[in-house]
């Protein structure tokens, strides 16, 4: 298994003054797989992610296990945490401005990215390189996405950019934190078929976090979905949207109801634009 959360805690705060975040995560996902984190905002699902990152808020503590690959991410050193999120993880959110520097050009993001994973590269051939997985995820000028800047470059455009930026750096495992909340509903399909393109042809796990049932049922092969800081169940993506065990789930479902329909329609792969 490439990462596995066991019974994994938080909570924030001291004495009566203690509130629990997460409470009893335990989750697994293997490389080339996705699962999809579901549930109301505030329910912990971005926590969730922090702690796999250990990211977490300042006076938090935290408690179980975030084991990748065979290593306990939790009693890591400054140093070791600092490769690990370099080298092995990467993290898409609904701003993919925040993953980009505004003042370098695409060019320089990608190309870094790919000499970090392959440190003998040369330029050129990471330009050669950066211009093919620009073609990869959907981008038909890729010279021109190359010489751009980030402001320069529409929301979709820029998701693809991150998209393409993690297959650079060779991570193995992506977290993806609503990543297509801010983008319009065609650009929406076309991002979660990169991102299923990218996780298959790399090997990448994916945790795919959302509020939306139809999205994670198009995007993941699994889902957990999340209650006041617990997983409240967890399955096959079909399984958990057409036979919902549990009340919590049966009220998500209940409240969307093209959703059979459209969770059991196929993800398009075809790039609309
Ligand atoms: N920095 C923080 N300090 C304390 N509590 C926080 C902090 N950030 C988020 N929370 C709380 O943690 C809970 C889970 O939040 P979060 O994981 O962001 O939810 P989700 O991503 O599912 O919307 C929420 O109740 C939220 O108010
Ligand atoms: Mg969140």
């Amino acid at each position: 298994m490439m990462l596995t959360l066991e019974k994994v805690g938080l909570a924030i705060g001291s004495g009566p003054d203690t509130r629990t975040l997460l409470e009893d995560i335990s989750l697994q996902v293997g490389p080339g797989e996705s699962l999809g984190l579901v549930g109301e905002s505030g329910s912990g699902k971005s926590m969730t992610l922090r702690s796999i990152l250990r990211t977490l808020p300042d006076g938090s503590t935290s408690s179980g296990t975030v084991r990748y690959r065979d290593k306990d991410i939790t009693t890591l050193s400054r140093e070791e945490l600092r490769r690990f999120r370099a080298a092995e993880v990467s993290m898409i959110s609904q701003n993919p401005l925040a993953a980009l520097n505004p003042v370098l050009r695409v060019e320089r993001f990608l190309i870094e990215g790919i000499q970090a994973a392959k440190p003998r590269t040369s330029a050129a051939e990471a330009r050669k390189t950066a211009l093919a997985l620009l073609a990869d995820v959907g981008i038909h000028d890729p010279e021109r996405c190359l010489r751009s800047y980030p402001h320069q470059l529409s929301g979709g455009m820029l998701q693809r950019v991150v998209i393409a930026g993690s297959v650079a750096r060779g991570s193995s495992l992506l977290l993806a934190d609503e990543p297509t909340t801010a983008l319009d509903v065609t650009t929406q399909s076309d991002v979660v078929a990169i991102l299923n393109e990218a996780r298959t042809d790399a090997g990448m796990a994916m945790i795919f976090v959302t509020h939306d049932l139809d999205l994670a049922a198009a995007a993941c092969q699994r889902i957990a979905v999340m209650q006041k800081g617990r997983i409240v169940e967890a399955g096959p993506a079909q399984s958990v949207l057409g036979s919902p065990q549990h009340e919590y789930t049966q009220m998500l479902v209940a409240s969307k109801p093209s959703l059979t329909r459209r969770a059991s329609a196929p993800v398009p792969s075809e790039d609309g634009k």
